[in-house]
């Protein structure tokens, strides 16, 4: 048998294998197979073929209208199109009426489910539980790529400590620990353990610092000097490449007034050179063009080439690549090398998903696989413990038994497309179950709906009917909070009360004197103190998805316990924003002074206290970060470090009894946070450095271990490296950022 044949089976017996390239599918690195196709196809490019690869259209609905580009392989991916016959037809003249048959990269954002929709991500980092995140990802993918859809422009990395901001709400929150975890279960998740047709790429957006918008408004310019970079914006980013991200968008937001978009040091030295990136990079919609709108490049010609220059593979929406590039490259401005590199990086992915050979989906198949009922159970769960209780006084769990008349109220107790929440492009409300639909499931006549409010911006003086309905009722369940478009990108506020009369609709219900229990559905912390004065308990949970109702009605009466955490700083007001757990010492840290309120002012005071803090609000927040009740109580003791002294190469175990104290079986998220009493910098007060979820029954105990390799205490110091530095250090166990008793420990 001649040896060029041999090699063809053996190449062939490669692809064909499990995994199809021999490396796991969540990677994308150097595999053999996969470079030598790449090069090969590279070989046989003309320029503008290359070109075409680098060029994103939003092609959704219109076969007809792209069929020419298609055939002239001018585009290298589409957006915004999830039917599969008409994918199938993009995809179709791609492989049999372009020159080389370059299959597409059909994108979407599938950003917390695509049919099923999952909490928000906001919601989905409350869990504290990456491997039901993990799970969730897995079900969109699984959805999503059934219809032809291989690219998701998630997760969102974006640490975000300022609520006004509406992509809040996309999120992990403000942690970086907690981000970075929730990163690597998605990427995991949307791409898979192994790869086949059911891979997703996965897209780490958005790359970088956009979360840190100054006044927390979005697009606005951010400000964030490279050792906050390093320590706090860039790690959840290294983690999902070392997860194996597939693909990285970059962001809208100017830093330190360099645009990512034209940020060769983000893009090139740090992912390229330092994390060894070899996936594709894309824009975000136009921001390559809006590149001339920040003043970083004259004309779209311009910021083109500022972009390549930078390491920008993919252009979505501007059309400066395929307008410019050829004539740039002919102009010697840009190195046809330049471009070589960005096409490899495109068609490694294409080749890793396994498009060249399976471009085509079954449409029948598909439709059986949209909201199985292992989807829905999956949402259901992660919803159940992606709610927060913020407050009991006892009134829950209800005790179903004995309510004869449940009153349901508030703009939120039956509306299935704002459950969802923001970027839920294919959740079909007609799928969502609310609170309503859910409550009159299981107890019939016996809830009376009465809304008050139809939606949350409305304003009454009375409410003379709710008011009225409840007086009948034996309990009160008010659902309130921000309709999905309140919330996500460019909705931002700068008032974080409860919108409209939903504050004044709770006054009215607490003062029947009936048990109110309130649900806040939203996609930020909102400064909800007042309201909480006007309930007996609050269920916090960020816009819940498709089955958030039973899921909401499954922990009011007890059938699940909430557990779930905040992922984010709750603000006493918004005044205080931003407002986050790890943040610095300063020289004058707030003592509990008093507030104005509480203060006799005697003429000729000069200070009422030289600390840092506000006179009307202190500064403390509502809610740390890190918190959530439980049904049950939880007794933390007997915490203990393994050694007094460490080094680097160490790894820190600490143990400690944890106690279930109540009358209930119940979940914990146990947290440790270390301090770094002393650096070269100043180091904050602390930081989440790990977390677990310990389930016990009522009067159960267990002694606990966790471990933190001291290398997790590295950052990046006065001399611009990255390493753990000696000194005293303190390590707390405890339910949240502001509980529990530090431990002491040093590393040599
Ligand atoms: C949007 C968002 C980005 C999204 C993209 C495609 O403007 O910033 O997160 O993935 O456009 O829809």
């Amino acid at each position: 048998m001649r040896v060029s044949t041999i090699n063809l089976l053996l190449l062939a017996a490669i692809l064909l294998a499990p995994g199809c390239n021999g490396r796991k599918a969540s990677s994308v690195g150097s595999d053999h197979s996969v470079e030598a196709r790449v090069e090969r196809l590279l070989s046989r490019m003309t320029l503008a073929e290359k070109i075409g690869q680098m060029n994103q259209v939003s092609a959704g609905g219109d076969v007809a209208g792209y069929a020419e580009a298609l055939r002239n392989g001018q585009i290298g991916s589409i957006l915004n199109e999830v039917d599969p016959v008409k994918i199938n037809e993009f995809q179709r003249i791609c492989m049999e009426e372009s020159r080389l048959g370059i299959p597409l990269l059909v994108a979407r954002d599938v950003i917390h489910g695509f049919h099923t929709v999952f909490p928000i991500p906001l919601g989905l980092a409350a869990t504290f539980d990456p491997q039901l995140v993990e799970e969730g990802a897995r079900v969109a993918a699984v959805e999503a790529t059934s219809q032809g859809v291989r690219w998701t422009f998630s997760p969102m990395l974006d640490i975000a400590r300022d609520p006004r901001w509406g992509r809040i709400a996309e999120g992990s929150g403000e942690d970086t620990w907690l981000d970075s975890r929730m990163a690597e279960a998605m990427v995991y998740g949307y791409q898979g353990r192994t790869a086949d047709s059911t891979s997703m790429s996965a897209c780490i957006k958005h790359f970088v610092g956009y979360g840190a918008a100054e006044g927390g408004r979005d697009y606005n310019s951010t400000f964030i000097s490279e050792r906050q970079l390093r320590n706090i914006y860039l790690p959840p980013f290294e983690a999902a490449v070392k997860a194996g991200a597939h693909t990285l968008m970059t962001s809208f937001n100017d830093n330190d007034g360099v645009p990512s978009t034209g940020n060769a040091f983000i893009l090139k030295d740090v992912l390229r050179k330092e994390w060894g990136f070899d996936g594709l990079v894309v824009t975000d919609w136009n921001s390559m063009g809006e590149m001339v709108s920040h003043g970083f490049g004259t004309d779209r010609k311009d910021v083109a080439a500022k972009a390549v220059a930078a390491g920008v593979d993919m252009d979505m929406m501007t059309f400066g690549f395929i307008s410019h590039l050829e004539e740039l490259v002919h102009s010697g401005a840009v190195k046809e090398s330049a471009i070589n590199d960005a096409v490899r990086n495109i068609l490694r992915i294409k080749f890793l998903l396994g498009l060249f050979e399976h471009p085509y989906v079954d449409v029948e198949a598909s439709r059986a696989v949209q909201y199985a009922p292992g989807h829905l159970d999956a949402a259901r769960r992660t919803a159940e413990e992606s709610a927060i209780l913020l407050k009991n006084d006892g009134l829950l769990p209800l005790d179903g038994n004995s309510l004869r008349r449940i009153l349901v109220t508030g703009p939120l107790a039956d509306a299935p497309h704002d459950q969802l929440g923001t970027w839920a492009f294919d959740g079909e409300k007609s799928h969502t179950v609310t609170p309503l639909a859910a409550l009159r499931e299981r107890f019939g006549a016996r809830v009376d709906y009465v809304p008050g409010l139809t939606y949350s911006r409305q304003t009454r003086e009375r409410f003379d009917d709710v008011v009225a309905a409840a007086r009948k009722a034996d309990v009160v369940l008010a659902f309130v909070g921000e309709e999905a478009i309140l919330s996500g990108e460019a909705h931002c506020l700068s008032d974080l009360n409860l919108v409209g009369s939903q504050s004044e609709l709770l006054e009215a219900l607490k003062a029947t004197g009936k048990p109110v229990a309130a649900v806040v559905m939203a996609g930020r912390p909102l400064t909800i103190g007042r309201d909480l004065d006007n309930c007996d308990a609050l269920l916090y949970s960020f816009h819940p998805g498709t089955m958030g109702g039973p899921a909401l009605a499954n922990l009011l009466l007890g059938d699940a316990v909430p557990s779930g955490k905040t992922p984010v700083t709750f603000p006493a007001t918004v005044g205080q924003v931003p407002m986050y757990y790890n943040h610095n010492m300063t020289g004058r840290p707030y003592r509990n002074e008093k507030l104005m309120q509480d203060i006799e002012l005697e003429a000729g005071q000069t200070s009422l206290g030289n600390t840092s803090y506000y006179l009307d609000s202190g500064a403390s927040p509502l809610f740390p970060f890190g918190y959530g009740l439980s049904y049950t109580t939880f007794e933390y003791s007997d915490q203990k470090l393994d050694k007094d002294v460490y080094s680097p190469k160490d790894t820190i175990t600490v143990s400690f009894t944890l106690a279930n104290t109540g009358k209930y079986d119940a979940t914990e998220v146990v947290q440790v946070y270390v301090r770094d009493l002393v650096g070269s910098v100043t180091r904050p007060v602390k930081e989440l450095k790990g977390f677990d979820r310990i389930t016990l029954a009522a009067g159960a105990r267990r002694t606990v271990q966790m471990s933190i390799p001291v290398r997790e205490l590295a950052f990046w110091g006065l001399d611009g490296r990255k390493k753990v530095e000696p000194g005293d250090f303190q390590l707390w166990v405890a339910p949240d950022s502001a509980s529990g008793t530090p431990l002491s420990f040093k590393v040599r």
